[in-house]
């Protein structure tokens, strides 16, 4: 009978398993070693400055040089209006703006629509850059006010 014969073929099976596995989990131990010498550095805190210039490299294509999302002829790009945001964030305090920044700090790093709408950014910008760059660049974005690094003021106030 059919049953039998099965009795028979699961335990060498059984038996045959672990050796497999082992052999599998041997393989990938091999494989993290020879990967992990170099241990991934991870991004580096930005300054707002580094932040600003980060965003006229890698975002103004979709979110205009204002953060406006409207681009040099007026043309209304695919993100969202930063300089309106800012606007409208200014009557929002409390948990709803931390709740809003979450919101926009979780976009930054991940994406929107799995990268195809916008791309993710966790591997130029960490939390912390991702955090500072709402705070301190999105949400001060001024309609016309390109947003760019301050140039370095050598000094300050003459004698
Ligand atoms: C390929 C185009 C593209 C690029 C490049 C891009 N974005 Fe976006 N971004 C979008 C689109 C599209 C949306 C969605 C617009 C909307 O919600 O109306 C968006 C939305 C956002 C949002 C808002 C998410 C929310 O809460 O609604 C933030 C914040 C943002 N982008 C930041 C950035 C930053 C910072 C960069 C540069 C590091 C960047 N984006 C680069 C296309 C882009």
């Amino acid at each position: 009978m059919k049953p039998t014969q099965e009795s028979v073929h699961i335990p060498a099976f059984r038996r045959a398993l672990p050796r497999a596995l082992g052999v599998l989990v041997a393989g990938l131990a091999l494989a993290a070693s020879a990967q992990s010498p170099s241990p991934s550095p991870g991004p580096s805190p930005k300054s707002v400055n580094q932040l600003k210039a980060f965003f006229q490299q890698n975002c103004i294509r979709c979110h205009g040089a204002d953060g406006s999302a409207h681009n040099a002829e007026g043309k209304k790009l695919s993100g969202l209006d930063f300089t309106k945001a800012a606007r409208d964030f200014s009557a929002l305090n409390g948990p709803a703006a931390d709740r809003e920044i979450r919101a926009m700090v979780h976009a930054i790093q991940k994406g929107l629509f799995f990268g195809l709408s916008m791309p993710a950014w966790k591997d130029q910008l960490s939390e912390e850059d991702s955090t500072l760059m709402v705070r301190e660049v999105l949400l001060k974005a001024e309609p016309g006010k390109p947003i760019q690094p301050q140039p370095e003021t050598g000094g300050g106030k003459p004698r």
